[in-house]
């Protein structure tokens, strides 16, 4: 999908893909001849990594200046500081700001809860909420009721990788709720035997939120549009 976007805008992609059992030296001389080209304006590493490969190693070394993933930790450490502002956010979490921005749901001041702290996800929304003037709360695995500090918020993000965990009377009536989940569930009913589903319980949380993304449909194409924008960005920067 991603190939796709870009073919579709008119914007050159080039894919490097390699097998499952790659080495860790393979990856990085890839990551290092891309760093080295100057007509790559952005690199993107598919995540995850297949277990025998040092994903830290592999993220520290793609250039901060084509680290369209946001996921660099000096890009990461800018976003979560006051005051800084990195070359680029990561994109999911940039589609969940857009979206709130595009549909005018106020964030400053307002209570959001993500559910879910992950590297990709959960971690860098909350900061870049934080940035934004929310007041942030992250539940997690770890939290104990759950339900009752997302019923307090005013911005739900669920981006917990678990089928439908939110549920409908969690949900503070009005609330704005971004669901990032993506879950196969099985579905006989479908002739590939499963259904794609969100964090989120969709049918019953619309009932009580005020604003809603459905999955699929809502925040991954966001995802997929942020991408095009850093890589834009990373190229102006690239030729100003
Ligand atoms: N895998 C799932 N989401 C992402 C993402 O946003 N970036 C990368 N690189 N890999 C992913």
């Amino acid at each position: 999908m991603k190939r796709k976007a870009c073919t579709e805008v008119g914007m050159k992609s080039i894919s490097v893909d390699l097998p499952g059992d790659a080495s860790e030296e393979t990856i990085l001389d890839h990551v290092m001849e891309l760093n080295a080209d100057p007509e790559v304006h952005g690199i993107l590493v598919q995540l995850p990594l297949p277990k025998h490969v040092n994903e830290e190693r592999i993220l520290n070394a793609i250039s901060i200046e084509k680290d369209v993933d946001g996921f660099h930790p000096l890009n990461i450490g800018k976003l979560c500081m006051k005051g800084r502002e990195p070359l680029f956010v990561p994109c999911t979490p940039k589609g969940c700001i857009e979206l709130l921005l595009r549909m005018e749901i106020p964030i400053k001041g307002k209570r959001a809860v993500v559910v879910g702290r992950s590297n990709i996800v959960g971690l860098p929304v909350a900061m870049l909420l934080n940035k934004y003037d929310a007041t942030v709360s992250i539940v997690h695995s770890s939290t104990t009721d759950c339900k009752s500090l997302v019923k307090e918020a005013d911005i739900v993000i669920a981006a917990a990788g678990q089928a439908e965990m939110v549920k409908g009377d969690w949900i503070k009536p009005g609330a704005a709720v971004i669901d990032v989940g993506t879950n196969y569930v099985k579905d006989p009913t479908k002739k590939s035997g499963q259904r794609l589903v969100g964090d989120v319980d969709f049918t019953e949380a619309k009932k009580v939120a005020g604003w809603i993304t459905p999955v699929p449909g809502g925040v991954g194409p966001m995802t997929i549009a942020m991408l095009l924008k850093n890589t834009l960005e990373g190229a102006k920067r690239a030729f100003s």
